[in-house]
């Protein structure tokens, strides 16, 4: 059996023309080719502004800080996600707060959060995981009820949708990434999605040293950094996100072969009724803890590449000096039995079945 791997590429012959032909345009720097990414990224979003930014951790910075998120503020983020929606809010001089999650759907829930507010709580950031949406509505209450900003960490989630509403159209501020993982590419890339015009202006300064594009590029206006991306890269997420939607309904697919062929061996996330579209950016089964690792060694040595996304962020070897006395046991449980399996969005039907075989034998063999 030939190698399958955890989530591979997939870069069309018009994608590698659509990045030539910036490299041949003598300019290569954030300009034209982003602005067109971003109207096609608005328009598929169906939100007023989509900001394109060198990836995700930048655009969650970037959020935060056109929140007037900073020092002091206490920022209540779940311990189940990737690391990167724990670190941006320390780093902009806020506290992350950890809340648990849901074991069954991944996601973290208002009810979750409100255990961890404080009296010093600004701010909750909630994560679509594996790229499944939130119960937004259920957020939006919760934050308005509690007079805190709201920054929906949907890296994993581009062209989800729930209760028929697009992730990303809506008055908070919505992150999405472009890695090479991710369900569009521009190799490293995120953007931050909002309906908010106040809250774009000030995100589209914070990317670029505080000024506007409009503006004398020796006038600095506000607070900034830089996090533009280049127009080679936006030109393959624009050329990538033609393609969305097929490579949606082929992670759907490879889901649903999995979902059948694995049923009642091994646990899956649970995709609430609320979910229209599943973003499916990773396929996480659920064994026993005290044979997960040797049911993950054998499915590799089988040729199948997975990942243990991941250990909450508790128990990350960096971080439990932050956390030394969180005991968070839902995530605890989903970090100690999760295996990541092949999703691509080019795997196969035949590939997604060999990976079926092999996590039957891989179960029944340890
Ligand atoms: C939930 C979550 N948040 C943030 C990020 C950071 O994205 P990027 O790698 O584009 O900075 C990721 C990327 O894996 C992610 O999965």
């Amino acid at each position: 059996m030939g190698k399958i791997d955890w989530s591979p590429p997939e870069i069309s012959n018009d994608d590698r023309m659509a990045m030539k032909a910036v490299i041949d345009s003598g300019w290569m720097s954030e300009g034209k080719a982003t602005e067109e990414f971003e109207a096609a990224l608005a328009k598929r979003i169906g939100c007023r502004h989509a900001i394109v930014m060198n990836n995700a951790t930048s655009a969650l910075l970037a959020a935060l800080w056109g929140n007037g998120i900073g020092n002091g503020a206490e920022v209540v983020v779940p311990a189940y996600t990737f690391i990167a929606s724990v670190n941006t809010p320390n780093a902009v001089g806020a506290k992350s707060v950890l809340c648990d999650s849901n074991p069954k759907t991944l996601n973290t829930e208002p009810e979750f959060m409100k255990q961890v507010l404080t009296e010093n709580t600004r701010a909750i950031m909630p994560v679509d995981i594996a790229g499944m949406p939130i119960d937004m509505g259920a957020f939006e209450d919760f934050a308005k009820d509690n007079d805190l900003v709201l920054i929906e960490d949907g890296a994993e989630a581009i062209g989800a949708s729930y209760r028929g509403r697009n992730v990303g159209n809506s008055g908070h501020a919505t992150i999405f990434s472009f890695h090479m993982a991710k369900l569009i590419t521009s190799i490293e890339g995120g953007c931050m999605a909002t309906n908010d015009d106040a809250l774009a202006e000030k995100v589209r300064m914070i990317k670029n040293h505080g000024t506007h594009k409009k503006e004398a590029k020796t006038n600095f206006f506000g607070f900034g950094l830089n996090f533009r991306t280049t127009d080679v890269q936006s030109a393959l997420g624009l050329s990538q996100l033609l393609r969305l939607d097929h490579f949606l309904k082929r992670r759907n697919e490879v889901a649903r072969i999995y979902s059948q062929e694995l049923d009642g061996l091994v646990g899956m996330q649970q995709v609430p009724e609320y979910v229209s579209v599943h973003a499916r950016m990773f396929f996480p089964i659920f064994v026993e803890a005290s044979r997960r690792d040797a049911i993950d060694a054998a499915l590799n040595r089988m040729g199948i590449s997975t990942r243990i996304c991941w250990p909450p962020a508790h128990m990350q070897p960096y971080h439990r000096r932050l956390f030394p006395d969180e005991k968070i046991p839902n995530s605890e449980m989903i970090g100690n039995t999760i295996i990541a399996i092949p999703m691509g969005n080019s795997t196969t039907d035949e590939e997604a079945k060999t990976v079926a075989d092999a996590v039957k034998k891989a179960v029944g063999e340890n």
